[in-house]
């Protein structure tokens, strides 16, 4: 890039000029080219503010522009000006038709947007800024319009066209054919989806509770056909969710979903036909595991509910992204909590949340769910926009209860719909819907950064008094140095001494206080003895919680709170106290000594079958490697790693016999399902099987090689597998690789799994692994399945090997990201993470991560994508 890309601001918004009420498009696709005519019918807005305002199109570079013409009167060079993205017209009439033709490469588009081919198949990607790559045209998501679209391609090699909306017209003629697809739903053009190809589906019916006929199709390569039956059913669970917890339906004949390979992120909401990375779609007990089977049921009804948070009310500009998702993460989340199990779902989430969108949150790349500025808006697809973007939600709703709550999205979808609308209008029909005043809430919005909240109290048994005594505490973030106090939702309960929850207002046991102040004490009333109080509830709000616990506290509420939640986080809080009296001893050269507390905690909850196993699997699993660094002030990789793994083989040892029964008495029963119970079920057993792997006895990995043999499905099959791999057993580690890999060479997805299992082996020399791996006939720098899965999950999990003294996996990816920028940048960018959290590590380390985040900002052309990221973590 010759100039310094140039950052987007929310302030400088303002609405289109020009409205674009039809678009029509022809794609005729051939093999070394497509062309692409539209047929756009064009007004100016009646509400805009200058009525001379030029007309700006968006067209990416790579764009060729082969005929422009307005009502048919053809343009040359000189009726309109080309730079940079956008093509201007400085007089065009008031009501117009605008013809257009581009010549595009889908051969050689390896960035993934716009239109591409994966395997040998047509496909779009088009959010958020993917459509100027196709033709030129209005690009933002607050121009909707309504699109007619014809898609030509040879008949033999795409016998199936698709675009959105219902067919309505087809033929052929010399072996070519086309279809025209018509979406009578104004859309923006980031909904906007094409595929050609060699595909199969399945299909169901589906009957909306308005009693209309919808026919349900999930495409694929036909080798895939029969991994389809999971998604029909998560989508058909979904639809009905949607209808009876939301009170919304579908709205066309026909729903789609295409399976791709080739897909820069997990799926996408076009509207009427979605498209998905297969990752997220494709589910055989053979090849996929429970935590999969999860995630699949959970994308689909995420891109389900895009229909309506999302397509029918869209944003109004990408600063509002977490308008549409933060809402359909919260309602994803909702949905997966009612099918499964809701404290599971809520523990996962919030570990999510408090390992990567936490440190997210205090980098260089931290901004507000609502962010105010941008130079990428595909750097913006954040945990934060995301994940903290649902919390915002779910605090909403927590604050306001589920009935208000449904009154306001009610509101705000009646109100809103076939609008592109902001956070705020969200934000403004929840408080007309309940009567609150959601003025400070807002703030959530447009502060980067997590809070932190202090608590302390104290008890007098004179006066029956409890109080509690909080303060909030917001951190700098870049751009942000002042911060006001926050509306947040503390959820607690106060425990007796035998562990019953005590009767709070109205006599409830768990109740909401609503923090407004920087400080603030909350008093309670009645209270006869001096309560463990159980704070912060379900998670009820996104801030990091300090309170003096004791150990003993914590081992109380771990077996005895009533909030499902806080009893894991109780549990999660002594390990954590534990690994890191651990971490002391190693510094200090100190024999390490594993405090009893936790080894008797696990032995109690190990031994409790009246507990759901899924559960006991949570409690039991030690926070980790990332948690711990999150914690930490300065990230001592050794320490942590060997800690947690001297924690990990003491609790083993301590309690092998425990273990061992268990592991046993879990065995399988019956033939494979993905159920609640069998879930439950393997994920304990498998847990205690890594337990005692950990020992590093031929008895225990005996153990683990004859689940790998006799197994019916992936997963236990890959929980032994990773468990022998990263074991010290080097000739049994390379014997179960070679044997899976025989096994499943012509799975794809699989395949990346085993990348991925070898990416996080932290035995040393993994770096020469990795190297060896990039070229193997498996991996490919053009997927990004699998430069995740063994790029991603070594820079990213693998800590021990990547941050080595030497500075070698810095290099390591530094170079990948050079190579990545010019291939795929959204990826590339990505891939910058581990690098960005530079601040967090010793003198040494930090020297050498900036030394490679510079040689990449020397290395010539970035993309605006790569720029942004590495500017600001240098910045
Ligand atoms: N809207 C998609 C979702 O969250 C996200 C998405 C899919 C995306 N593909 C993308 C975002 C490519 C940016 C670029 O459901
Ligand atoms: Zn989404």
């Amino acid at each position: 890039m010759a100039e310094q890309p140039q950052a987007i601001y929310l302030k400088d918004y303002q609405v289109p000029a020009y409205l674009i009420d039809t678009t029509e498009l022809r794609f005729e696709l051939a093999d070394d080219q497509t062309l692409v005519h539209s047929r756009l019918k064009v007004r100016r807005n009646p509400e805009a503010t200058s009525a001379q305002a030029p007309l700006e199109l968006h067209g990416h570079e790579s764009l060729e522009l082969c005929r422009l013409a307005i009502d048919g009167r053809e343009l040359d060079a000189a009726d309109y000006h080309r730079e940079g993205e956008l093509l201007t017209l400085a007089r065009v009439p008031e009501r117009f038709e605008l013809s257009c033709t581009t010549r595009i490469h889908p051969q050689t588009n390896t960035a993934l947007e716009g239109l591409y081919l994966s395997g040998g198949m047509y496909c779009t990607q088009c959010e958020a800024e993917g459509f100027r790559r196709i033709t030129f045209y209005m690009d933002r998501p607050d121009v909707m319009s309504v699109f007619t679209t014809t898609v030509e391609a040879d008949q033999a090699r795409f016998p199936v066209l698709l675009s959105n909306g219902n067919p309505v017209a087809s033929g052929e003629k010399e072996g070519r054919h086309w279809v025209t697809w018509e979406d009578p739903f104004p859309k923006p053009a980031y909904l906007f989806a094409l595929v050609a190809g060699d595909l199969q589906h399945i299909e169901r019916p589906y009957k909306t509770m308005s009693g209309r006929d919808v026919s349900l199709r999930i495409f694929a390569e036909p080798k895939d056909l029969d991994k389809l039956d999971h998604a029909m059913d998560s989508l058909i669970n979904a639809m009905r969710w949607d209808e009876e917890v939301y009170g919304r339906e579908y709205d066309l004949d026909i729903y789609m979903i295409v399976a791709v390979d080739f897909f820069n992120m997990g799926a996408m909401e076009n509207k009427g036909l979605n498209i998905f990375n297969t990752s997220c779609v494709l589910a055989s007990p053979q090849t996929t595991t429970d935590a999969a089977y999860l995630r699949v049921e959970g994308v689909v009804a995420h891109e389900y509910f895009h229909n309506w948070s999302g397509n029918r009310v869209t944003c109004r500009d990408w600063f509002q992204l977490s308008l549409k998702e933060g809402f359909t993460v919260f309602r994803d989340a909702e949905f997966s909590a009612d099918i499964n199990s809701r404290t599971v779902k809520r523990i996962e989430d919030v570990t999510l949340l408090r390992t990567a969108q936490f440190a997210e949150d205090s980098g260089p790349m931290a901004h507000p769910v609502r962010p105010a500025s941008y130079i990428e808006i595909s750097n913006f697809y954040t945990l934060t926009v995301y994940e903290k973007g649902a919390e915002v939600v779910r605090m909403l709703h927590t604050l306001l209860g589920a009935e208000l709550f449904r009154r306001g999205s009610d509101l705000y979808f009646e109100r809103h719909d076939g609008q592109a609308v902001t956070t705020d209008d969200f934000v403004c029909a929840m408080e007309a819907a309940s009567g609150r005043d959601l003025t400070q809430f807002r703030r959530w919005y447009s502060q980067a950064g997590t809070p932190t909240l202090r608590m302390a109290d104290d008890y007098d048994a004179a006066t029956q008094q409890y109080r509690l005594h909080v303060e909030q505490q917001l951190p700098q973030t870049p751009d942000q140095v002042e911060k006001l106090p926050l509306h947040i939702p503390l959820a607690l309960g106060l425990l007796d001494a035998s562990g019953a929850d005590l009767a709070l207002a109205e006599g409830a046991t768990t109740q909401v206080l609503e923090l407004t102040e920087q400080r603030q004490t909350f008093v309670f009333e009645q209270i006869p003895v001096h309560p463990v109080p159980s704070l912060l509830r379900g998670f009820s709000a996104p801030v990091r919680l300090q309170y003096p616990y004791s150990r003993d506290a914590l081992v109380f509420l771990m077996s005895h709170d009533s909030d499902g939640f806080n009893r894991w986080d109780a549990g999660q809080r002594l390990a954590v106290e534990v690994i890191q009296g651990l971490m002391a001893q190693y510094r200090q050269g100190e024999a390490l000594q594993l405090d009893g507390a936790l080894v008797d905690a696990y032995a109690a909850v190990l031994d409790d079958e009246s507990l759901d196993p899924a559960m006991v699997a949570k409690v039991l699993s030690l926070p980790s490697e990332a948690y711990l660094s999150e914690l930490a002030d300065c990230i001592d990789v050794e320490a942590i790693h060997l800690a947690r793994q001297f924690a990990r083989t003491e609790l083993a040892r301590l309690l092998e016999a425990p273990l061992q029964r268990r592991y046993e008495a879990l065995a399988p029963t019956g033939v494979y399902a993905p159920d609640a119970d069998q879930v439950a079920r393997r994920s304990l057993r498998n847990l205690c099987l890594s337990y005692l792997v950990a020992l590093e006895a031929p008895a225990h990995l005996a153990r683990a090689r004859a689940q790998y043999d006799s197994c019916d499905n992936m997963t236990e099959r890959q929980a032994a597998l990773s468990l022998i791999a990263h074991s010290g057993f080097e000739t049994d580690a390379a014997a179960v690789l070679e044997d899976f890999y025989q096994r499943y060479q012509s799975e794809t997805l699989v395949v990346n799994q085993w990348l991925a299992v070898q990416a996080c082996d932290p035995k040393p020399g993994a770096l020469t692994r990795i190297k060896a791996l990039m070229q193997h006939a498996a991996f490919d720098l053009r997927n990004p399945n699998k430069v995740r899965s063994l790029i991603s999950t070594f820079c990213g999990i693998n800590a021990v090997n990547f941050h080595d003294g030497s500075g070698a996996g810095y290099a390591f990816l530094a170079d990948r990201i050079i190579e990545m920028n010019r291939l795929n940048p959204q990826v590339a960018s990505r891939l910058l993470t581990p690098l960005t959290r530079w601040r967090k590590y010793d003198a040494a380390r930090q020297a050498l991560m900036q030394a490679q985040l510079r040689r990449i900002l020397d290395s010539g052309e970035l993309s605006r994508d790569v720029y942004e990221v590495v500017s600001k973590s240098l910045g």
